[in-house]
């Protein structure tokens, strides 16, 4: 058998269908949003790239210290021979968490992007002999099944995307991990953490523009798929703290009142001068918050790492 599998569990016009939900239901409500999962095709992949090099934007940094820093302590608590990893993307951190699980069998890398699959998953193959690499096209946030493979499972999920999810959301994909997990088995998960204002805005905020360029590529999506008639220039990049939520929310606000045409949903948006389109909520969070929600799905919390200025977490759960 070949040690590279990719299995397609996301119909090939699944993505379009929902695309066009998420942007006539976003588009029609008040005040509106976009999901952030479309900020990423190919143009705001490798714009995310770019942020996750800036200067202002630490998350990315902190957490692959942490899993330099602790791969041994995690591989040894977990002691998984699956390890199922939710948003792979280049699987660029998880080599740390790879090389670190010396009884690892089977690998499961589970992405929207047949892409970066293939790409990562070649590679990691050619670098571990006897690994087997079963890739899943598919969204984490819908259910999940999963290939037989051997157990204890680990499934990490991280950069600290569950920020992305709203507390209720949250919940939901919490129970249906929960589901994916048997006895023995843990759950590794990225958190950025509440912080400092400042360096929160300036983490979304950037004085290079790359995140405004990846804010407003959202647009770029629309008009391509959707052949809206959206002029990115006429939105102005906005990040926002939220206190009360503890989160970050991206918006795009209309420089001027417009109009805005989607023929392929055929749908005209009318914009206030000034109105907001948020884009992404980033949630922060506590370690109290993390257990909370963890225990609430049925996990418990048994391990809590950051790196050492305390800006990011990775918290190792496992269920009875
Ligand atoms: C990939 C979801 C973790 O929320 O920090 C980066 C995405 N948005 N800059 C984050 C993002 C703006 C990122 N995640």
């Amino acid at each position: 058998m070949s040690p590279f599998r990719i299995t397609r569990t996301l119909p090939e016009d699944a993505t379009d269908a929902a695309l066009r939900a998420d942007v006539r239901g976003g588009l029609t409500a008040s005040p509106k949003t976009l999901p952030p999962k479309w900020f990423y095709d190919a143009r705001g992949s490798e714009l995310f790239e770019e942020i996750t090099r800036l200067p202002e934007y630490y998350p990315t940094r902190a957490e692959r210290e942490i899993l330099v820093d602790r791969a041994g302590e995690i591989a040894a608590a977990a002691r998984a021979r699956t390890l199922v990893e939710l948003g792979s993307g280049s699987s660029r951190k998880t080599r740390h968490l790879i090389d670190a699980l010396t009884e690892l069998d089977t690998y499961v890398p589970v992405d929207v992007s047949e892409s970066a699959l293939t790409q990562a998953g070649q590679a990691l193959i050619a670098e571990r002999p006897g690994l087997t690499v079963h890739a899943l096209i598919a969204d984490f946030t819908a259910s999940l099944a999963l290939p037989d493979s051997p157990g204890p499972r680990l499934v990490a999920f991280l950069g600290g995307t569950i920020g992305n999810l709203l507390p209720a959301e949250r919940a939901v994909f919490l129970a249906s991990v929960r589901a994916l997990l048997t006895p023995g088995d843990a759950l590794l998960l990225g958190t950025d953490l509440v912080k400092d204002e400042q360096v929160l805005v300036r983490a979304y905020d950037d004085s290079a523009g790359v995140t405004a360029a990846f804010n407003k590529n959202v647009l770029a999506v629309v008009n391509r798929e959707l052949g809206a008639d959206f002029d990115p220039e006429a939105f102005r990049h906005v990040a926002s703290w939220d206190t009360g939520h503890e989160w970050i929310e991206m918006r795009l606000r209309s420089r001027t009142a417009q109009t805005v045409k989607i023929p392929a949903l055929d749908l005209a948006v009318d914009f206030a001068a000034g109105e907001e389109l948020r884009t992404e909520v980033s949630a922060k969070f506590r370690e109290a918050g993390v257990r909370m929600e963890l225990a609430a799905a049925g996990m418990e919390l048994t391990h809590w790492w950051t790196d050492a200025a305390g800006r990011f977490a990775l918290s190792l759960s496992t269920v009875r």
